[in-house]
């Protein structure tokens, strides 16, 4: 058996370490090493905050002495959207395997210069949609597959939630320099209904709502995956909470209520059909942050690929980007 341990730096003083640093702690097979902030003091702030009795991880007020460390083996990046493409591949020119948040980049060239570098240097990337590490999504799929429902028509994804004031940072600037609802909680509705179609999508077609930064704070659109295949996606940071998607077969339904699962979460995936099945599963609560980092460092500790692939990456950047581009410019965007 290999017991090996990955080694973990932290790039950045992030408020997602709240739930990431501990999975990176609690994680079997891994071992937190270095975290990094520009901000002084603020790396040995979140440790304490977060880790409060993990001992002998180094703290650096530079994201440069994180990537100079050898003792780190992976990084997690979770800084501003808008730097992860220039951090990702400084990480990698570095030798590092990179769990990168999402989204990886704002342009598919980026991903495309990460997947090089990556490849180049045989290292290990991941975008970090945690999510798709939650059990109650194989549960879904497992109904879809199992014909169940029959061929999928429909599937709709909606993520919301009320931006506090404190956090207004991330609605001063547009969608093409990182700002907005879309790269920080549309790209979950766009990669959650793209798992339910096996084809590429045709066309997308989206409304928005923009502040005087010019970021969109609410979104909503079609997205045609061919043959009178749709998937409808909304998201907003003004409306209340919610994470979930509702698939629609031609003889049943299934649907996620809570897609952002929290420790001590119920998940709860319901599903019916035509022919008098109606069932609520609660499912055993899982954490799927720590689930992904045990995902990642085995991979990277093994060599097999991550379950989230670049492929998978690029193809959420592409069709983000069309959606963006279909609601600035009012028309239909046409990708196949
Ligand atoms: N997977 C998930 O569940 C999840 C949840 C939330 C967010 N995210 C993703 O994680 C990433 C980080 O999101 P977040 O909301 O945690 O970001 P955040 O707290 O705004 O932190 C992002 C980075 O911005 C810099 N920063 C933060 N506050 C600052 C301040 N007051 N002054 C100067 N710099 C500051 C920090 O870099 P330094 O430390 O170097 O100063 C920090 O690491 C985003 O890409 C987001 O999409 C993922």
């Amino acid at each position: 058996m290999n017991d090996r341990k990955l080694r973990w730096g932290i790039l950045g003083a992030a408020r997602v370490n709240e739930r990431l640093l501990p999975a990176i702690v609690e994680a079997s097979n891994s071992e937190l090493v270095a975290i990094a902030s520009r901000r002084l003091g603020a790396a040995a702030e979140t440790l304490a905050k977060y880790a409060p009795r993990q001992q002998g991880v180094k703290t650096y007020d530079t994201l440069d002495a994180l990537l100079d460390d050898p003792a780190v083996e992976a990084v997690y990046l979770p800084l501003a959207n808008q730097e992860h493409a220039e951090w990702a591949l400084q990480a990698l020119r570095k030798g590092k395997h990179l769990l990168c948040e999402k989204p990886m980049a704002l342009a598919v060239e980026d991903i495309e210069a990460i997947e090089a570098a990556a490849r180049e240097r045989q290292l290990t990337v991941m975008e970090g949609f945690m999510y798709r590490f939650h059990p109650q999504h194989a549960r879904a799929l497992e109904l879809i597959r199992a014909g169940t429902l029959g061929e999928i028509r429909s599937v709709r994804a909606t993520y919301s939630f009320t931006m506090r004031p404190a956090r207004m940072y991330r609605i001063d600037r547009d969608a093409e320099h990182g700002g907005g609802a879309m790269w920080d909680i549309g790209c979950y509705a766009i990669h959650s209904l793209r798992m339910f179609f096996d084809d590429p999508p045709q066309a997308v077609t989206a409304l928005a709502k923009y502040n005087e930064h010019g970021a969109d704070t609410a979104m909503s659109g079609v997205v045609d995956f061919g043959g009178g295949r749709h998937a409808h996606f909304d998201f907003s940071f003004e409306r209340a909470r919610r994470s979930e998607y509702e698939i629609i077969g031609a003889k049943g339904g299934v649907k996620c209520h809570t897609v952002w699962q929290l420790p001590g979460d119920v998940p709860v995936v319901s599903w019916w059909t035509e022919d008098g099945w109606n069932c609520v599963e609660q499912m055993p609560p899982a954490n799927h942050f720590t689930l992904e980092i045990e995902h990642f460092s085995d991979c990277a500790l093994t060599g097999k690929p991550p379950a989230l692939s670049l492929e998978d990456a690029k193809a959420n950047c592409r069709l983000i980007v069309a959606a963006l581009r279909s609601a600035t410019l009012g028309r239909t965007e046409i990708l196949a």
